[in-house]
């Protein structure tokens, strides 16, 4: 078992702390960190929000560690759990008011009276972004933007902006509030163990990197898909849709990690450098992206509604819940290989992978996949000649799987991406450049729209997405179902 990197006590303090992100992501992470001990003796988790009471919110943070999360599925210990709640608590309050601030700088500074940390704090911002210009300004006014005692963090999710434009002025209020070593950037998909992985396979293991090279491959595909819908979030989607909800971060961040150019040393910046220069070499053309909406349909056995009649969602919404691209890179080893794309929700499965497709004689006779999620993983498809006295090839698959390796030991990204603002390790985290390389990539695309084709819950999105690669004689490497199964 690892141990704690940082042994400072802290205070962890979330602004949004009834929303669906706190809930899906934040609370099972805290819980993790806390129970593989990596949290040091004193530390305080202090969640605000509008909504609870303390004892609703202590069920609220017990049920997400116990109800359907995908991501979250091991058991908890009820004792533990109780032993953590000694750390936790709630603030109530409306964070658009001025004397919300004030009463939780003294709130927090009451909790340092009495021996509980609160020199170290670290912000999580789980907000709505329009309501980033109050949060921030109000901040600075009540002095809570720095700490007498410590340092002061900020982590804020993506997307940040809607636009370049939009994306450089909330960089503004951040950095008029922080300095930029307080600001942590968050891209969850960077915290992701699989994707790091991608580094360490593909430059640490020459074997494989000489062989992803343009010479050798025809293609690369990523598949991002989600077999569920917006759930309570449509007044967020709506506005949003699936190219800037994982398009301009989660996958511009997956290509980067499979196609950049190794880091020529271990400084943190040229790390986060070459992930740059990648996004900044990204080239696709409108007409080469397809957008596509979810009808009513059947997933997994059961009839779902389509977008258009999910929760605050306008009745003619022409919101993207499916995109799919060809985009090119151009760094000497990947210059001319196209990069097909596709993400969405209420898609057949669940399943987010990468694949290098090499040249063969067939189109997907050989591929390197990774599995980002579930069933964690590497797989090499290759042919093999069947046993028996008749010469016949066949498809077969070696794999590596997570669940086999140290014990099937994992961290989820967001253990990981908290635990690295504490002890403040930047490079899985954004810089704005990056941010501002992303939504280079993105605007013309939204400059320029094609339309958006409906294609109904449960299939692979609308037919226009298979056009996009087949008219290139080739087609989707459909994931495979067993997949780090046993
Ligand atoms: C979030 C998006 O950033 O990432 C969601 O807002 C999406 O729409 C989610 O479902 C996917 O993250 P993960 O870790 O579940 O793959």
């Amino acid at each position: 078992m690892q141990t704690s990197s940082f042994e400072s006590p802290f205070s962890f303090i979330i602004f949004g702390g009834s929303g669906d992100n706190s809930y899906q992501k934040i609370y099972p992470a805290l819980y993790d960190i806390a129970e593989k001990k990596l949290f040091p003796k004193d530390f305080a988790i202090i969640a605000t929000g509008r909504k609870y009471t303390h004892e609703e919110f202590y069920d609220f943070f017990q049920h997400s560690l116990t109800s359907d999360n995908r991501h979250h599925k091991h058991s908890i210990d009820n004792d533990f759990f109780k032993s953590l709640q000694e750390h936790i608590y709630f603030f109530p309050g409306d964070n658009t008011k001025m004397s919300f601030y004030t009463e939780l700088n003294d709130y927090l500074n009451q909790l340092t009276k009495k021996g509980l940390p609160s020199g170290n704090r670290l912000f999580y911002l789980g907000l709505p972004q329009t309501l980033y210009p109050t949060v921030f300004k109000n901040l600075k006014k009540s002095g809570l933007h720095t700490s007498p005692h410590g340092w002061t963090r900020i982590l804020i999710e993506k997307p940040i902006g809607s636009s370049l434009s939009s994306a450089k002025r909330y960089d503004k209020l951040f950095t008029d509030v922080f300095k930029e070593d307080q600001i942590f950037r968050l891209d969850h998909y960077l915290g992701k163990e699989t994707l790091e992985n991608i580094m360490s396979f593909r430059f640490e293991n020459n074997i494989f990197e000489d062989l992803l090279h343009s010479q050798f491959l025809d293609n690369i595909q990523i598949t991002a898909a989600e077999n569920f819908g917006i759930d309570k979030r449509g007044s967020f989607y709506d506005g949003t849709g699936a190219l800037k909800d994982v398009g301009q971060n989660h996958i511009l961040q997956m290509v980067a990690l499979a196609t950049m150019g190794k880091p020529k040393d271990s400084n943190d910046n040229t790390l986060v450098n070459e992930r740059l220069r990648l996004i900044k070499s990204l080239k696709t053309r409108p007409s080469d992206v397809v957008y596509g909406q979810y009808a009513k349909g059947v997933v997994n056995g059961k009839i779902v509604k389509g977008y258009l009649q999910e929760d605050h969602v306008k009745p003619k919404s022409n919101t993207d819940t499916f995109f799919a691209l060809k985009a090119y890179v151009s760094n000497s080893r990947f210059e001319g290989v196209p990069i097909y794309i596709r993400a969405g929700k209420q898609l057949e499965t669940w399943v987010t992978e990468i694949s290098y497709i090499f040249k063969s004689q067939k189109h997907g006779d050989n591929v390197l996949t990774f599995r980002i999620q579930p069933n964690e993983g590497i797989a090499l498809k290759f042919l093999t000649k069947k046993p028996g006295f008749t010469k016949m090839i066949e498809p077969a698959i070696m794999q590596f799987c997570y669940k086999h390796f140290h014990k099937g030991e994992s961290f989820d990204a967001y253990e990981k991406l908290i635990l690295d603002a504490f002890s403040a390790r930047r490079t899985s985290f954004n810089t704005s450049e990056e941010i501002e390389a992303e939504w280079r990539f993105i605007d013309p695309l939204s400059r320029d729209r094609t339309p958006t084709r409906f294609y109904a819950a449960g299939s692979w999105g609308p037919q226009e997405a298979f056009d996009l690669i087949e008219k290139d004689g080739r087609y989707w490497i459909e994931p495979y179902a067993a997949f780090c199964q046993i």
